[in-house]
C-alpha cells in the first residue's frame, strides 16, 4: 500500500473514456491532432468513496447535540432518534424533494474529488420507501458525471413496525425486498449493519446468503462500536468488504488479512461520534488486509463530503502513511466495490476519471485538513462541470 509511483513532469493521453498512454512528458505522442491541456499541481487517479449513505432528508443535529451532553449513538437509537428519525424523514418525503437534495449532496462529493461514489439505501426500511431512494440514486446516475454504486441496505435498523417480530422482518428483506429490488435491477450488492442490538451475525448470514443466491455482491458494517464476529463473517462469505471495524477482534483482523475482503475504515464517523478509538488499521496492514478509506457520509455519524479530509484522518488517526492514504482512496476503494481491474489507477486501459490537486508536494492532498484542494475533476476523460474552476 506504500507503493505510489509519483511521475514528476508527466503526461497522461486520454482517448474517449479512457487512459491511452501515461508517461514522462518528454516521451508523449506528438501527433498533432491531439487536444493539450496544461495543469500545474498534482493529478492523481479520481478518489473513489465507497461507502456512503447519501439519500437521506434532514440533518440530525439533535442528535450531536445529545452527544455533545454525553448521550450516545446506540442510547439514542434505543431512544427512537438515530437511524429511525431518519426513516421517519425519507418515508415522508417525495421523491423528487430526495432526488434535489441528493444531487447537490453528491455534487459537493464530487468538487473534492470522488469520481465514483457508492451509495447506499436503507433509510426507508420498507419496500416502497427502500426503491424510492435506489430510483433517486439510478436517476442520478444517469444525470450526473459520476459513477454511482448502488448498495441495497435494507437491514440497516430494524423498523419500529417489526421491533417484536424482527425475524419477520429478516424473512421480508429475503423473501420480498431483496428479490424486488433485483427485478428492477436497482443494486448489485447487499450490506447488512452487523452489530450487537442491531442485526446478529445469525441475521446477517441469512439475509447476505439470500441475496449472494440472486448473484448479488455483499458487503457489511462489522464490528463497528461492539465486536461481534462482523469481520469473520465477511470473509466466511467471501464479501467485497468489510466496513468500520473499529471493533474487530484478533481472528477477525487475521480472517481479513488472509482474504481478499477489504478492511474499508471510516475514520470521520469514529471522530464525529466523540470516540477516542479508531480501527486497527495499521494491524490489519501488517496481517496483510487491503485497507481502504472512505468517508461513510450520512446525517447521524459523518456528514463530511471531503475524501481528502478523510485521508488527513488516515494519516493523523489511523497511523496511515500518505502513500497508504492515496491507495485506500484509489486502488483499494476500487477493489471493495469489484472495481480494481477498471478504476483507482492512472494506467493504459483504466477509466479517465482524474482528479487535479492544487499542491506543490502529492503528500499535502492529506494534509490540509478541510481545506478544499481539489482544482479540477475530470470523469470519463471529460472535464467535470460540477468541479471548481480548472486549474491552468
Ligand atoms: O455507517 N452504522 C450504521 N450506519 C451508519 C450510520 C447511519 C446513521 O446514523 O444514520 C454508519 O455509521
Ligand atoms: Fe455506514
Amino acid at each position: 500500500m506504500a507503493d505510489v509511483e509519483v511521475l514528476p513532469d508527466a503526461a497522461v493521453l486520454i482517448d474517449g473514456e479512457r487512459i491511452a498512454w501515461v508517461g514522462p512528458r518528454s516521451e508523449a505522442p506528438k501527433d498533432a491532432s491531439i487536444r493539450r491541456q496544461e495543469i500545474s499541481g498534482v493529478l492523481f487517479p479520481g478518489f473513489i468513496d465507497c461507502h456512503t449513505h447519501g439519500v437521506f432528508g434532514a440533518p440530525r443535529l439533535d442528535d450531536q447535540e445529545r452527544r455533545a451532553l454525553g448521550v450516545d449513538y446506540k442510547a439514542i437509537a434505543a431512544a427512537g432518534g438515530g437511524i429511525l428519525q431518519s426513516v421517519r424523514d425519507v418515508r415522508e418525503r417525495s421523491e423528487a424533494d430526495l432526488e434535489s437534495l441528493t444531487r447537490s449532496r453528491l455534487e459537493t462529493l464530487v468538487a473534492h474529488g470522488a469520481t465514483t461514489i457508492e451509495v447506499k439505501s436503507g433509510y426507508g426500511l420498507e419496500l416502497e420507501a427502500e426503491l424510492k431512494q435506489l430510483r433517486v440514486i439510478r436517476r442520478l446516475s444517469e444525470q450526473l458525471p459520476v459513477t454511482l454504486i448502488p448498495t441495497f441496505l435494507g437491514a440497516h435498523e430494524v423498523p419500529p413496525e417489526y421491533r417484536n417480530k424482527r425475524a419477520d422482518y429478516v424473512r421480508l428483506i429475503c423473501e420480498e425486498m431483496v428479490p424486488a429490488v433485483a427485478r428492477e435491477k436497482l443494486a448489485r450488492a447487499c450490506d447488512v449493519f452487523c452489530e450487537p442490538g442491531v442485526f446478529t451475525v445469525a441475521e446477517t448470514r441469512q439475509i447476505l446468503t439470500a441475496a449472494q443466491g440472486f448473484g448479488w455482491a455483499v458487503k457489511l458494517h462489522a464490528d463497528e462500536l461492539e465486536g461481534s464476529g462482523g469481520a469473520e463473517l465477511a470473509v466466511e462469505l467471501g464479501a467485497l468488504s468489510a466496513d468500520h471495524l473499529a471493533a474487530v477482534s484478533d481472528p477477525g483482523i487475521r480472517a481479513l488479512g488472509a482474504s481478499n475482503t477489504v478492511a474499508v475504515l471510516l475514520p470521520a464517523t469514529m471522530i464525529f461520534l466523540g470516540k477516542r478509538s479508531q480501527a486497527p488499521a495499521r494491524r490489519l496492514i501488517d496481517a496483510g488486509a487491503a485497507v481502504a478509506l472512505a468517508t461513510d457520509f450520512n446525517p447521524g455519524t459523518s456528514p463530511t463530503v471531503s475524501l481528502p479530509l478523510v485521508m488527513a484522518l488516515g494519516v493523523s488517526q489511523l497511523g496511515l502513511r500518505h502513500a497508504e492514504a492515496v491507495t485506500a482512496v484509489t486502488i483499494n476503494a476500487a477493489a471493495a466495490l469489484g472495481l480494481a481491474g477498471d478504476r483507482g489507477q492512472i494506467a493504459a486501459g483504466y477509466v479517465a476519471d482524474l482528479v487535479g490537486v492544487a499542491v506543490d508536494d502529492w503528500r499535502e492532498v492529506a494534509y490540509w485538513m478541510g481545506r478544499g484542494v481539489v482544482s479540477a475533476v475530470w470523469t470519463a476523460g471529460s472535464a467535470c462541470p460540477t468541479s471548481a474552476a480548472p486549474i491552468s
